[in-house]
């Protein structure tokens, strides 16, 4: 009998990930696991634990890039039942952990519920947002985080405060925690002024980044005042591919993967990025995107 028996309905084996990835890129997982509610999911997690089988989550996939060589563990996918629900009280939104960002951000600006208008248009599944605290220069999805319900590595649940997830640039303190549900304090504000907001920073971030790509957004963090974006394009490095991905031309800190594309060539890319903005101004960029790699991987050949 195999650790996994219990889940067999809910589990899925030898699954491509590149089509759960906006990258559209990397190998396959060997077991794909959807919970069908909380507490399956704390079994799961304990039962993976016993038997040693490394566990992550997946959310939308925008902003993770995982390697040819795919994961050899379980992916948790929160896409049934209460993960996917919401439901508005007053100010207050509650969201299941698989909820995605950009339906929602729009709807509760109709509903005239300001506060995720300057997240228009981030990919990320509510989940994938608190962990990394999601936002760009209209906001941060933990300005508005009341508190989260979450599932320990070792399968305990519990309730984080807002105030107790440590917050900082795309950044929280989850330390592993997968969040099943997340309950937002928005604010009551005229509909249409909050619809107007929306399609601002919506329309900003169309007109700057290559949207309808194959990317994972911005891929380095922004090093302390500056912009990664200017010093890669300062770099003269719009346009730079190695294989099939390039320095995308409207927005310097987004990779676009091209038709063809393997990770490989994200990840020699991302290293040539990183040293040539070295070299040029001795700043050390920091990925932010998730990258999904089997540890002691051997680095793959330098980008000519
Ligand atoms: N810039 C350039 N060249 C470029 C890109 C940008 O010179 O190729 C300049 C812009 O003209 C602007 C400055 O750099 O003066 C900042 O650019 P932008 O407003 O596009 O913002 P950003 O700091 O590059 C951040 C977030 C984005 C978010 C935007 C808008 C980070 C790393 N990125 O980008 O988030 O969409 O603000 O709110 O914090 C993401 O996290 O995946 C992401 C795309």
């Amino acid at each position: 009998m195999s650790w996994w028996n219990d889940f067999a309905d809910r589990t899925a084996l030898d699954v491509p990930l590149a089509p759960m990835t906006w990258f559209r890129l990397g190998g396959r997982a060997r077991y794909v696991f959807h919970p069908s509610d909380a507490d399956d999911l704390s079994r799961f997690l304990r039962r993976a634990l016993d038997a040693s089988v490394p566990v992550k989550v997946l959310g939308s996939g925008a902003n993770v890039l995982v390697s040819d060589e795919g994961f050899d563990g379980a992916v948790v996918r929160l896409d049934r039942g209460s993960f996917k629900t919401i439901r508005y009280r007053e100010g207050a939104v509650e969201t299941g952990a698989g909820v995605e960002l950009m339906p929602l951000s729009r709807t509760c600006s109709e509903r005239g519920l300001a506060g995720l208008e300057g997240l228009a248009g981030i990919p990320a599944s509510m989940g994938g947002a608190v962990r990394m605290n999601a936002g760009g220069r209209f906001g941060e999805i933990g300005e508005v985080v009341r508190r989260v319900e979450v599932v320990t590595p070792q399968g305990d649940r519990k309730t984080i405060e807002g105030r107790a997830l440590g917050f900082g640039y795309r950044t929280s303190a989850l330390n592993g925690a997968i969040v099943v549900r997340v309950e937002l304090q928005l604010r009551p504000d005229d509909p249409e002024r909050v619809r107007a907001r929306y399609e601002e920073c919506f329309a900003y971030k169309q007109a700057s980044q290559p949207m309808a790509e194959h990317s994972a957004g911005c891929i380095f963090k922004n090093p302390p005042g500056a912009s990664a974006g200017r010093l890669i394009e300062r770099a003269g490095l719009k346009g730079t591919a190695c294989g099939r991905a390039r320095v995308s031309e409207r927005h310097a800190n987004f990779i676009v993967a091209d038709r063809g594309a393997t990770a490989a060539d994200v990840l020699r890319l991302i290293d040539l990025v990183r040293r040539r903005v070295e070299e040029a101004f001795g700043v050390e960029l920091e990925t932010e995107i998730d990258i999904w790699r089997p540890s002691g991987s051997r680095e793959a050949a330098a980008c000519p």
